[in-house]
């Protein structure tokens, strides 16, 4: 397991969106969400909301949409840090749990819900999971991400600059020797300008092939603050440190997001391995906003 999840959920997020400025999910991924929840708002019924983080979607089922009916369990294998407004008698959270094991009997539950979630685990394992707690007639509703969404596809720009600066001879390389020349007394001018020149061919070549996601990574940040007369070398010794560490990070997070995405094909895939898991009915179909493609909603429900 990635403690970068734990991590992340620590800082309060409500959703996987650390830069959205909204609390939580909006427009048709929200309208569409509250149609189903609607549905689910049943006395003794029982919603798992799996890979929940923060409890994004029970927080728009209880808060935003006012459906109160059920019991709602969110599952996540991160530590999570729960906002008082989920603090509810029928509201309950299993944390370090991994969902591709799950501690409920069969039959048990109403419906099983999840955003941008069980596509991180293994399917096989999940789905069957999900198939054996859900009651006959009961209903499972995810959206995944597509390789292909506004979400997904920039990052595997972002992979590959990661990937780029953590190479031998990197762009990152020829800076710390930059900076490290300039504060030797032994290097020469020459010696200086030299790697002055390496490092500017390699951030212009970053800089044409990938403008956007170089900035994502925040080496322009970097190089900025490294370059500053006024910083200590042993300062900028640990801001290297931090950079290399937050870089790491960055690739171990985004490779995952990249690997749990679906493309068109590997999304049909998944309703094949739902016929195989008893379910029924099911339906596949694009979200999108202003953004363009946002992801799959797959909807099923097990068999009677
Ligand atoms: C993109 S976040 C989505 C969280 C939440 N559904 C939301 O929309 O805000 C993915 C979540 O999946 C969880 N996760 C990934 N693999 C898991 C697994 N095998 N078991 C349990 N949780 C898992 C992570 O800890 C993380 O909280």
């Amino acid at each position: 397991m990635n403690s970068y999840w734990s991590e992340y959920w620590q800082q309060g997020h409500v959703n996987s969106f650390a830069d959205s400025t909204s609390r939580n999910y909006e427009g048709e991924l929200a309208e569409q969400w509250l149609a189903f929840f609607n549905e689910t708002n049943v006395q003794g019924g029982k919603v798992v909301d799996l890979a929940t983080g923060n409890g994004a979607l029970i927080d728009l089922a209880v808060n935003v949409g006012n459906f109160c009916e059920p019991e709602y369990i969110g599952v996540d294998y991160a530590t999570l840090k729960i906002g008082d407004s989920l603090k509810q008698p029928k509201i309950n959270f299993l944390q370090e749990q991994n969902i591709e094991s799950l501690p409920f009997k069969d039959n048990e539950v109403t419906a099983v819900v999840s955003q941008f979630g069980i596509e991180y685990s293994n399917l096989d394992l999940t789905l069957s999971e999900v198939s054996r707690i859900l009651r006959p007639g009961g209903k499972l509703r995810v959206v995944v991400h597509r390789k292909e969404s506004a979400i997904v596809a920039p990052n595997f720009q972002i992979l590959k600059v990661i990937r780029a600066l953590q190479e031998e001879k990197s762009p990152l390389d020829a800076l710390k020797r930059l900076v490290s020349a300039l504060s030797n007394a032994k290097k020469t001018a020459q010696d200086r300008e030299s790697i002055r020149l390496e490092l500017n061919e390699k951030v212009g070549n970053l800089v044409s092939e990938y403008q956007q996601a170089l900035y994502d990574t925040n080496f322009p940040k970097l190089l900025k603050t490294v370059m500053k007369p006024n910083v200590s070398f042993e300062r900028k010794k640990a801001i290297f440190e931090e950079y290399d560490k937050e870089l790491e990070s960055h690739g171990v997070r985004l490779s995952d997001l990249t690997n749990a995405a679906r493309d068109a094909s590997e999304v049909t895939l998944l309703k094949s391995k739902l016929v195989c898991n008893d379910f029924v009915d099911i339906t596949l179909s694009d979200v999108t906003d202003k953004r363009g493609l946002i992801g799959t909603i797959i909807q099923a429900e097990k068999k009677k």
